[in-house]
């Protein structure tokens, strides 16, 4: 396992000064842009024209969550303007390989995502065709909700898959994490963590990414 990677969700951002605040997070890992449809889940936020302007304004990787339906059509174009990664949902289509390889094709690493409730078994031989796997750890559609623990056998799942060399998936977890849901997260064995809350509402974001990130490598400490 490599460092920990920390990824601020904009979404808890002031969308009124998005540049500053991608600029607030400087040493992220990746940049978590949340786009939601009012469709796939129950909240509008932002979507190709935003992440666009977001591209040409921070060299941080960006990490595009898509809580959207019909991925198949969507998700290539955050791909093809230059996202790292570009996560869709499971639950939102019946294709999620096809879509990996558009993604792929475009450029971007793929990630699949799943609601706390949406088991991975289920898609453990296709995550081959994806560079992440995106557990969520609350139900998606807003910022500032409590962690659900119970989400965490799934990552242990993971982890020992990707340990055993069966899988190359990063393993990312996203919701409600933050000084103190971090370190059980990075004990299952997470790679990359999202935090909107607890970064965007620190006095010094920079410095809350960093703290994060340590507290995660402390915990971790036993899988190296
Ligand atoms: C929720 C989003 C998350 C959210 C996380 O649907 O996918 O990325 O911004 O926010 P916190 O860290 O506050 O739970
Ligand atoms: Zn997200």
């Amino acid at each position: 396992m490599a460092h920990p990677l920390i990824a601020p969700s904009i979404l808890s951002a002031d969308f009124t000064r998005l540049a500053d605040e991608a600029a607030a997070v400087t040493g992220a890992d990746w940049l978590h842009v949340d786009v939601m449809d009012n469709h796939f889940v129950p909240n509008l936020t932002l979507g190709l024209p935003v992440v666009k302007s977001l591209l040409q304004v921070t060299d941080i990787p960006m990490d595009c969550h898509l809580m959207i339906e019909n991925p198949e059509r969507w998700a290539p174009p955050y791909a093809e303007a230059g996202a790292h990664n570009v996560t869709f949902h499971a639950e939102a289509t019946d294709n999620p390989v096809a879509v990996a390889r558009d993604i792929r094709a475009a450029g971007a690493k793929a990630g699949l995502s799943v609601k706390p409730g949406t088991p991975i078994d289920p898609y453990l031989e296709i995550l081959r065709e994806f560079d992440t796997l995106l557990i969520m750890s609350v139900e998606p559609g807003f910022g500032g909700q409590k962690f659900i623990p119970e989400v965490l056998p799934k990552v242990g799942i993971a982890r020992r898959l990707v340990d055993s060399g069966e899988l190359k998936v990063l393993v990312e977890i996203d919701g409600g994490i933050n000084e103190d849901t971090i370190a059980a997260a990075a004990e299952a064995g997470v790679d990359c963590f999202v935090a909107g809350s607890a970064v965007y509402s620190a006095e010094d974001p920079a410095e809350a990414v960093r703290s994060l990130r340590d507290r995660a490598a402390a915990a971790s400490k036993h899988l190296f």
